[in-house]
């Protein structure tokens, strides 16, 4: 059976500057940059982001490889720390527009439309140092100045934007679970963070608006849903995966498309006492810049139940996880290497989410795919990765979403992560998404057996199942 996709659909893949460039003749460190100069031990096998896959250096080589797998779309991001001189008066370093003038338009010259995204857990670590990063209304304000400098550099030939991608983890990382340098852990801080987020990428698109002259230039957001079911038809299990939606998805969703935060999430910030500061002003601001495009970074679901002890235990600091425990569901499809589970319907439950309550907007998948540790176990006699379990993590999850469009859903795109392997902060190299290979001792670069597959896919818009 053939499953077609909409005309103009965009068959792509998704990377970041940080994770693909290298620090090769960048100016600053970012906070990954600064978190493996002091404490390299935190990195699977002690690999940081110096040399990434040397996309600094190999972009011309590497950009043929996206097209002969395909793509006619890949996102990367803008290295804020590469592009900027003085944050404070976002001056520009020369050879970071020169850089990602030569990106720009060596993808274009192979017909690869590229998605531009600003932010991707890359703070530049002087503004942690010298504001608290993303604590500061000020860091905002600097994220803005950085923005607009884009946009007019590169809007001419650049039509889709994207603010951050995935806030949410920088908020979990940094504030909360401690998986982002510096691994701080405080609810109400997590919170602000949050909303200054918000804040920093409406007050971009608010910009955007301003500045770009670009007809079909349009700005959004890429965030990651993890769609959260209830343990059980019991009421609290679904009390629990309520909050757990509000906390994880609508938290970002809401304001980047409807303009406002859900009034329950709220109330339950305020009557805990960690609701964030913000003027009428600021509201204002995400109330009318609303974004065109939603990018949705999907990998697996989120399973919760109520919580084993009650809400109102006493405890010093506010953490979301009060209000629900994970839940471990018996007989559940893993991908054991990752540690995710593996349940394709959740991008159709997306799908719909996004047609029924969010307006129907223009959305794509801006990340899914699948995390393999030991690839070259996978390599046949001439070198190459015969992963089949990719291709059907792929299929699996465009079957579904494909029954979303058919359903109505205004679905533009589906991206995997990644097109080459690339760094991956803490865990760097341990598990490999790209459709091609990375050998990061000789940085020789081979397409693996799903790349050969996708450019079918991509070059018939159609999946054969
Ligand atoms: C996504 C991020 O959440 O997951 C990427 O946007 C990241 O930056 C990817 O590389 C895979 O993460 P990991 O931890 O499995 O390597």
């Amino acid at each position: 059976m053939n499953l077609q996709f909409p005309n103009g659909f965009s068959w792509g893949a998704a990377t970041s500057g940080p994770q693909s460039e290298g620090r090769f003749n960048k100016k600053h460190a970012n906070v990954f940059d600064h978190w493996f100069e002091v404490e390299p031990e935190s990195f699977h096998n002690q690999v940081g982001p110096d040399v990434a896959s040397n996309f600094y250096n190999s972009y011309k080589e590497d950009i043929k490889l996206m097209k002969e797998v395909g793509l006619n779309s890949v996102r990367t991001s803008i290295q804020w720390t590469r592009l900027i001189n003085d944050f404070e008066t976002a001056t520009l370093n020369q050879d970071g527009v020169d850089f990602y003038n030569n990106v720009i338009d060596e993808l274009l010259a192979n017909d690869i439309k590229p998605f531009i995204n600003l932010h991707h857990f890359d703070l530049p670590v002087e503004l942690y140092d010298k504001y608290g990063g993303w604590e500061s209304k000020h860091v905002v304000d600097l994220f803005v100045k950085f923005a607009e400098q884009c946009f007019k550099l590169f809007g001419d030939r650049v039509s889709e934007w994207f603010t951050h991608n995935e806030p949410m983890v920088v908020v979990d990382g940094q504030y909360l679970y401690q998986f982002h340098y510096p691994k701080v852990v405080d609810g109400k801080k997590a919170v602000q963070v949050a909303f200054n987020l918000q804040l920093a990428s409406s007050k971009a698109v608010a910009k955007f608006k301003e500045v770009n002259t670009n007809p079909d230039g349009r700005i959004g957001i890429i965030l990651n849903l993890t769609p959260s079911y209830p343990a059980s038809d019991d009421p609290a299990d679904q009390k629990a995966a309520n909050f757990a939606n509000l906390w994880f998805n609508q938290i970002f969703l809401d304001p980047s498309i409807l303009g406002e935060y859900p009034a329950e999430l709220v109330e339950i910030l305020e009557n805990d006492g960690v609701l964030f500061e913000a003027t009428k002003e600021e509201l204002a601001i995400i109330k009318e810049n609303t974004i065109d495009i939603l990018g949705v970074n999907f990998y697996h679901p989120h399973r919760v139940k109520q919580p084993d002890v009650s809400p109102d235990s006493l405890r010093f600091n506010w953490m979301p996880v009060k209000y629900f425990d994970n839940y471990d569901m018996p007989g559940r499809r893993m991908n054991i290497d990752r540690g995710w589970e593996i349940y394709p319907k959740a991008l159709y439950d997306i799908a719909i989410n996004v047609k029924e309550n969010y307006g129907n907007i223009a959305w794509f998948v801006a990340e899914n795919g699948m995390g393999v540790s030991n690839e070259e176990l996978f390599q046949d006699e001439t070198g190459v990765v015969q992963d089949d379990y990719r291709i059907n993590f792929i299929k699996e999850h465009l079957t579904e979403l494909h029954k979303g469009i058919e359903e109505g859903s205004n679905c533009i795109g589906y991206h995997l992560w990644t097109p080459i392997d690339c760094w991956s902060w803490s865990n760097a190299y341990k598990n490999r998404y790209g459709f091609i290979a990375n050998n990061i001792h000789t940085q020789v670069k081979t397409i693996k057996k799903s790349g050969h597959w996708f450019k079918g896919v991509a070059d018939n818009n159609t999946l054969e199942i």
